[in-house]
């Protein structure tokens, strides 16, 4: 059964389901160069299905988030153990960006994250990507840390975090 969590106009916002998955892979092989195997998405769905969300307009998926769980040391709190998210890849098609609907995809994440007792969510992105790194910090992001060529082509990354205890 579908898990609808938001209608935002003619768009949709739904949890993924396994049928998702190939127009899922798609829109990541157009919008970025991290790919993944087919297995990995399906694990993730599996693993933390409040966090995998789709953007679906007449049928047809415009966008997707989907993160991770991980323990490990906070980003925020010295010497602090947490269950925190991971977002794995984010991405809206083309034709539909500069609608708000990569903000609600985190929107729904971050709610996703909290529903499982997750204290952060944190990522990686290219500090080249101005127009991600501009939307996270609305959703109120910072930037913790640069990490020197994080991408196989030699890029740095800059790691973001969310902190939902504070
Ligand atoms: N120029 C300037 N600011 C931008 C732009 C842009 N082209 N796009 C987004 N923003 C900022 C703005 O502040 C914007 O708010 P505003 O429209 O009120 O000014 C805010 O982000 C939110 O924009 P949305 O409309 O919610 O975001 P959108 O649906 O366009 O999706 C996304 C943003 C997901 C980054 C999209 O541009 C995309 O798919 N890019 C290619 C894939 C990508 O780079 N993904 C992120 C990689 S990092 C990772 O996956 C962990
Ligand atoms: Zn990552």
């Amino acid at each position: 059964m579908q898990v609808i969590l938001k209608q935002m106009g003619d768009c949709i916002l739904r949890r993924c389901e396994l049928s998702d998955i190939i127009p899922v892979i798609e829109i990541n092989l157009r919008t970025l160069p991290e790919h993944y195997s087919d297995y990995f998405y399906e694990s993730l769905l599996e693993e933390l299905p409040e966090a995998f969300i789709v953007a679906e307009i007449s049928g047809k998926i415009v966008g997707y988030i989907m993160c991770k769980i991980e323990h490990g040391f906070s980003n925020f709190k010295k010497l602090g153990f947490v269950k925190k998210g991971h977002v794995v890849s984010i991405a809206v098609i083309d034709e539909h960006r500069r609608k708000g609907f990569g903000s609600i995809l985190v929107d729904e994440a971050v709610k996703g994250m909290k529903t499982i007792q997750g204290s952060e969510l944190y990522l990686e992105v290219r500090c080249s990507n101005n127009d991600a790194v501009k939307l996270y910090e609305k959703l109120g992001f910072s930037i913790i840390q640069r990490l020197k060529t994080y991408y196989r082509d030699g890029e740095d990354a800059y790691v973001m975090a969310i902190d939902f205890t504070s």
